[in-house]
């Protein structure tokens, strides 16, 4: 594998288009940059003459790791301004993004309330972290989490707002217009990164859960690198739901921040690898994960980078990225994710290994 040589980011201005954006006020919790690296194992194996390429967002901490971190920074800033003192969000009992506000929380001496759909507490991966940061766990059964997200997160600001705090409530994976410059910046930084590597143009892949993500690469990536096309792959719901969700997210920021007004960006999602549904994975995602762990060192998770990247490799040979000569997938991180799967993902391992002997 090889490292992209870096220039320091007080550098910046590799591209003729120089583009000036006001961010909002941001709590530097992110180590950024992230290396940019090519996976040349990955692309010889998989990328029919395509170079593969990684931005390892899943190094942006430790165990406040991935995209979420990214997202957060803005949305703590946020919060910093307007002198809360406690953090409600939501998700999956395994959600990345609740464990990533739980570390943001015990970093800023905040309190924080998870409200997360599931049966029981599991003791293991992102909801142990949870536990150990300190957040209050709001544990809903997944028909009344379903019908009633809002009024759920609603009544748990109220009980907070009780006990004398001061709450904000992030929504689901902390994809809003605030969120999503997030990966403004990410893609500021990715257009840098590209300029370095010398690569003129890639296809931009991501994966796709709530939709932050995608939404700030797309918007980003239009005003700092226009001919990269963004995919999201998604994990869960329909690619016209994320067609919307996307839309509505981008045109919520382009309202508030006039700083990203620009051409109508074209958002691209796939939604043909989502598997056996949200957190479950077929063996093919589980093989994959363990052929890339094997071939380059990098872990991708079961729930979200897995299929992404996944749906990349498959992709490749059906033309998807003809355009292209350069992919980059952009790794949002998702470690604590493997736990959950151990069994599957072992059972990956003797796959692989017997088909070696
Ligand atoms: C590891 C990981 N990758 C990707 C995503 C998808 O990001 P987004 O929710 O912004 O679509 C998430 C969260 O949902 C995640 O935890």
């Amino acid at each position: 594998m090889r490292y992209c040589p870096r220039a320091p980011s007080s550098q910046w201005a590799p591209s003729k288009r120089q583009i000036l954006v006001a961010y909002p006020p941001r709590v530097p919790l992110a180590r950024t940059p992230t290396p940019l690296q090519l996976l040349e194992r990955a692309s010889d194996r998989w990328g029919c003459g395509k170079r593969i390429w990684i931005k390892r967002d899943d190094l942006t901490g430790s165990t406040l790791s991935g995209n979420k971190v990214r997202k957060l920074e803005f949305i703590a800033g946020h919060a910093r301004e307007e002198g809360i003192d406690t953090l409600i969000t939501c998700g999956g009992l395994q959600s990345n993004h609740a464990r990533a506000t739980a570390n943001v929380c015990a970093q800023m001496g905040w309190h924080c309330e998870l409200v997360l759909r599931g049966r029981a507490p599991e003791e293991t991966g992102n909801t142990l972290m949870d536990r150990l940061f300190g957040a209050e766990l709001t544990i809903v059964q997944p028909d009344r989490y379903s019908a009633g997200l809002d009024s759920l997160l609603q009544e748990a600001a109220g009980r907070q707002r009780a006990l004398g705090r001061k709450p904000l409530v992030i929504p689901t994976g902390g994809s809003d217009p605030l969120g999503i410059w997030g990966y403004v910046a990410g893609a500021q930084e990715l257009a840098s990164d590209l300029a370095q590597a010398g690569v003129g143009s890639a296809g931009i892949v991501t994966a796709t859960g709530s939709g932050g993500t995608q939404a700030g690469l797309t918007l980003g990536m239009g005003l700092f690198l226009p001919q990269a096309p963004v995919w999201g792959f998604a994990v869960c719901d329909d690619a016209q739901w994320f067609q919307d969700k996307v839309r509505a997210d981008i045109e919520g920021a382009q309202l508030q921040w006039g700083d990203l007004r620009g051409p109508k960006p074209q958002i691209r999602t796939h939604d043909g690898y989502i598997g056996p549904g949200y957190g479950r994975a077929a063996d093919d995602v589980h093989q994959r994960i363990a052929a890339l762990a094997a071939l380059e060192g990098v872990i991708l998770d079961p729930v979200y980078t897995g299929k992404a990247f996944h749906g990349l490799c498959q992709e490749i040979p059906l033309g998807t990225f003809d355009d292209v000569t350069d992919i980059v997938f952009v790794h949002t991180g998702g470690i604590f994710g493997i736990f959950p799967h151990g069994e599957q993902l072992w059972r990956a391992t003797d796959a692989l290994m017997a088909a070696a002997d």
